[in-house]
């Protein structure tokens, strides 16, 4: 089975990262998953944001959780990467092929928000949510996302196969909260390195899945193999490049996130030499 396209930030490679527009575009494209980042603001709310700082992102600067969510809903997060359609027909085929002009597309997007999107689409499409640390408000924004999650009736599927929402994170001890929280909503612990002992495909009992970087199964192609064998399946990141996307194929990897959902499920379509 190939591997499901997973749109990392959105569709980020044609829209600004974490808008409403980026992620219209992936379901558009026939996206599998969509993937967020989530920071707590100064008054508590999950955003969803990359960085520590706004200052990439946004039409203004400071630290996330030193801003309120009226502080930030008042910024621009699309200004910096608007992107023309590819052909003058995209603007009558593809109504979201249109610049993310419209002012609720490109402003600052919230978790609460981008749950009901995720409602109100495809049941198959889930929604892989990571929490990033270290941060000020440590493990509140765990139970912040379990709270958000049962606003919306995604905290207590019926089965991990049956959750919509994917928790994910390179913090070991916040997928243990994950857990501890929401034992049935499934959990990925992202890896930037093999950590110590870790090569062999176990993984602590609070993952059910690994998260490699793209450049580790470059460098250890056989650790998704590994996994398998431990019961693990793999989520890998961020994988735009073709030869990568192959590679992916090629080793079975589950989940694929990637910036361009379009072009990369095109690769994955196309008969791959694998
Ligand atoms: O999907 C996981 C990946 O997003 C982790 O890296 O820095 O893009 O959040 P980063
Ligand atoms: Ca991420």
């Amino acid at each position: 089975m190939p591997p499901s396209v997973i749109a990392h930030r959105g569709a980020s490679a044609h829209r600004a990262e974490h808008t409403l527009a980026a992620y219209a575009l992936a379901l558009d494209q026939g996206a599998d998953g969509l993937e967020c980042d989530v920071r707590l603001s100064r008054d508590g709310h999950l955003v969803c944001v990359h960085d520590r700082r706004v200052d990439r992102t946004a039409s203004g600067r400071g630290v996330v959780s030193a801003l309120t969510l009226d502080q930030l809903a008042a910024l621009d997060f699309g200004h910096w990467h608007d992107e023309m359609p590819s052909s003058p027909d995209d603007l009558v085929r593809v109504p979201s092929a249109l610049p993310s002009a419209e002012p609720h597309a490109r402003g600052l997007l919230t978790l609460d928000a981008l749950l009901g999107l995720l409602a109100d689409t495809r049941p198959d499409v889930r929604l892989f949510v990571e929490t990033k640390h270290p941060v000020r408000y440590g493990g509140l924004v765990e139970a912040k996302l379990v709270a958000a999650l049962a606003r919306h009736g995604l905290s207590r599927p019926r089965s991990k196969d049956d959750s919509r929402v994917v928790m994910m994170s390179f913090s070991s001890r916040a997928v243990r909260r994950m857990r501890e929280h929401a034992p049935r909503v499934p959990t990925v612990l992202l890896l930037d390195r093999f950590p110590p002992g870790r090569r062999d495909g176990t993984l602590p009992p609070w993952a059910d899945h690994t998260g490699p970087g793209v450049h580790l199964l470059r460098e250890d192609p056989g650790y998704v193999a590994r996994s398998r064998e431990r019961g693990h399946d793999t989520y890998c990141w961020t994988v735009d490049e073709p030869r990568d996307v192959e590679l992916c194929a090629r080793l079975g990897v589950r989940y694929l996130a990637t910036n361009a959902p379009a072009s990369t499920r095109g690769l994955l379509a196309a008969d791959l030499p694998l």
